[in-house]
Formats: C-alpha cells, sequence, structure tokens
C-alpha cells in the first residue's frame, strides 16, 4: 500500500499511517460479528407483559424485586446485555455463562418447573446468596445493581421462605 505513497518510503511512517484504520476495522468486524450471536438471544426475550417479571411473585415484594434486579440477567429469558456483550470473544463467554445459568435456574419457566422442582431451587437461591456464590463475583464487579447488602440477602430469603410456604 505504502509503496505507491513514495513520500511514506520510511516503513515506520507507513505503519503509523496505516495501523490505526486497520485497528478501527478490526474492531468494527468484531461487533459485526458479536452482534448477530446477541440478537439471536435477545429475540427470544421479547415476550413483553407475560415475561415473569410482571408475575405477582417477583414485582410484588421487595424480595422478588431484588431477585429480578439481582439474577434475572442470567437467570431469565430476559437478559440485558451491555455494550461489550457485543463484542467478540466477549460475548461468547457471555452467552455461554447465560446460558449455563437459565439451565439452572430460569425465572421465565418457574410456572413450568414441578413442584418438587420449585422447592429445591428456592431452597438453593437462599443458600447461595446467603454465603456469596450468587450473584458471581466477575458480575458483582461490573453490575453495581446485583451487589447485595446483608438487608437484600434477608429479603431474598424471607421470599424464599414466604414461596416455599405457599408450596405446600
Ligand atoms: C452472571 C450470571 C449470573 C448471575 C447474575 C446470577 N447467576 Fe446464579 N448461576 C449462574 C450460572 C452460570 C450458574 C450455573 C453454574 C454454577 O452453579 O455456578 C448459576 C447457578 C445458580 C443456582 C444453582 C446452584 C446449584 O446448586 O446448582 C442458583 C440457585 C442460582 N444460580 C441463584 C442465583 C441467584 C439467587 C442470583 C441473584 C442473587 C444469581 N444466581 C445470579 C449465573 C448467574
Amino acid at each position: 500500500m505504502c509503496r505507491y505513497l513514495s513520500a511514506l518510503a520510511n516503513g515506520r511512517a507507513c505503519l503509523m499511517r496505516v495501523l490505526p484504520p486497520v485497528i478501527v476495522l478490526l474492531i468494527l468486524a468484531l461487533i459485526a460479528f458479536g452482534g448477530p450471536v446477541s440478537r439471536k438471544q435477545t429475540a427470544q426475550v421479547s415476550l413483553g407483559s407475560h415475561e415473569y417479571s410482571y408475575a405477582e411473585r417477583f414485582r410484588a415484594s421487595e424480595g422478588g424485586k431484588t431477585l429480578a434486579r439481582a439474577c434475572g440477567n442470567c437467570h431469565s429469558n430476559q437478559t440485558n446485555l451491555p455494550w461489550y456483550g457485543h463484542v467478540v470473544p466477549l460475548s461468547w463467554w457471555i452467552k455461554k455463562h447465560v446460558r449455563e445459568g437459565r439451565q439452572a435456574l430460569n425465572f421465565s419457566e418457574w410456572t413450568t418447573y414441578s413442584a418438587r422442582r420449585r422447592f429445591d431451587e428456592l431452597e438453593s437461591i437462599c443458600g447461595v446468596v446467603s454465603s456469596g456464590r450468587m450473584p458471581p463475583p466477575s458480575y458483582r464487579v461490573l453490575h453495581p445493581e446485583s451487589r447485595l447488602e446483608t438487608q437484600d440477602k434477608k429479603l431474598i430469603c424471607a421470599w424464599a421462605a414466604n414461596e416455599t410456604e405457599h408450596e405446600q
């Protein structure tokens, strides 16, 4: 390319000229590549008022709202990806996490779970929150809204206890 720009015969000057546009192109390609992956993911998402967060158990109590806020991004079909969630290779890593999170526990499928499974999940929810295992530490760093104070953990456990009572 620089061969044609005789004024830039110097290799270093040539590199400085060519490098910035190449980097920009590379970033654009990564975003373009990451886009379809995440769009496919959000396609399963927009269920409007049928979404879990409109259900009374997640809307009508502080515990339920705290769960939706701190856990819903990975444990429901309602996933809001941050801008970097559209850029490979990060988008692959995030997508895998969300897939595994939904498999373990999906609030959007809560009503389709057996009573036995709901019972087990309710027990786990209070446990993983109290021990600080969930939300995962790496997630908490980037999502301040997911950090739980002692009070929030109590609300979640109270919510789980209340739901458990309803299951019986
Ligand atoms: C960054 C995504 C993410 C967030 C946010 C998140 N989780 Fe998870 N969760 C996962 C993944 C991935 C797994 C499966 C792997 C594992 O068990 O560590 C999981 C597993 C679980 C499990 C099953 C544990 C078991 O015994 O197998 C429970 C219960 C759970 N999460 C509850 C929660 C609760 C409650 C919150 C919110 C306070 C939350 N999670 C927030 C990703 C997430």
